[in-house]
């Protein structure tokens, strides 16, 4: 299964992939998670030590790389470069594994005026459609607001795009937006995940207000998720009700 997670910045996503990805590990499925954030956190939220994320190079500043690869030094417009750069072994040999989780950043592109190509978006985009295309795994790819990752070319290969909104209108307008993205480049499926819960009047806030998306389950607010980020643990040990609401959006997703 192969999942991509958006919505406005704070709703909770990075949160929301951090249990997805303990709940398919503990399902002995293997992970591949994916830090698209241009400042990464995910491995934070996975608990990961932090000698293993100290040890991560997002792969947009991997300089040397990216000129082996495309022929062209990052950064440079206008330049040369190989439009299918070799990417596969890069997944396994620059990403950090821990219980069962193999974590990935990405790091961020600058991008400049409109439709640049640079090295590091062409290798960025070729990466991404691989994982996409060949890894035979979990894949959860960890956004921010914008769908830009995807692009034409990968929409067609990830099975769901979720969108996370809180109880908010203005969450809510940002998923609207991203649901048209989403439908813009064809994105097969698509649902709407409710985030920091604490009530009912909540849930059906979210429900009555959705852009047209199917609701696929509720995270409650939870003071765990603090004391997770404070002891950098997994929300996913601290915070046992949120983990049991994952593993029922995972069976929905199942459901297909
Ligand atoms: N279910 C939740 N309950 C309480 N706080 C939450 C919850 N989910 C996220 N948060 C808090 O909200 C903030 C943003 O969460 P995060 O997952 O990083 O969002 P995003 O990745 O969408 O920017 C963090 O401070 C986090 O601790
Ligand atoms: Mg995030």
């Amino acid at each position: 299964m192969k999942l991509a997670v958006s919505g406005k910045g704070g709703v909770g996503k990075t949160t929301l992939t951090s249990l997805l990805a303990y709940t398919f590990a503990n399902q002995n499925y293997n992970v591949l998670a994916i830090d698209a954030d241009p400042s990464p956190c995910l491995g934070d939220a996975l608990g990961f030590p932090r000698e293993l994320i100290q040890g991560l190079t997002p792969i947009a500043e991997m300089h040397e790389l990216i000129h082996e690869r495309t022929g062209a030094q990052p950064g440079t417009y206008g330049s040369i470069f190989k439009m299918n750069p070799r990417v596969d072994d890069i997944p396994d040999r620059f990403s950090a594994t821990h219980r069962g989780i193999k974590l990935l950043e990405l790091g961020a592109v600058k991008m400049g005026g409109s439709g640049c190509i640079c090295a590091e978006s062409v290798l960025l985009k070729q990466l991404v459609t691989t994982i996409l295309l060949q890894r035979n795994e979990v894949v959860l790819m960890d956004m921010y607001a914008g769908v830009e990752h995807l692009g034409r070319a990968t929409s067609d290969m990830v099975d769901a795009l979720l969108i996370v909104a809180e109880p908010t209108a203005r969450s809510l307008g940002t998923a609207a937006q991203i649901k048209q993205l989403a439908t813009d480049i064809k994105i097969p499926r698509f649902y709407l995940v409710g985030s920091k819960v604490a009530s009912q009047a909540d849930r059906d806030f979210i429900a009555a207000n959705s852009p047209g998306l199917p609701v696929l389950g509720f995270i409650s607010a939870d003071p765990a998720v603090l004391s997770a980020d404070r002891e950098h643990k997994p929300v996913y040990d601290l915070a046992p009700k949120l983990a049991e609401e994952t593993r029922a959006i995972v069976e929905e997703l199942k459901k297909g």
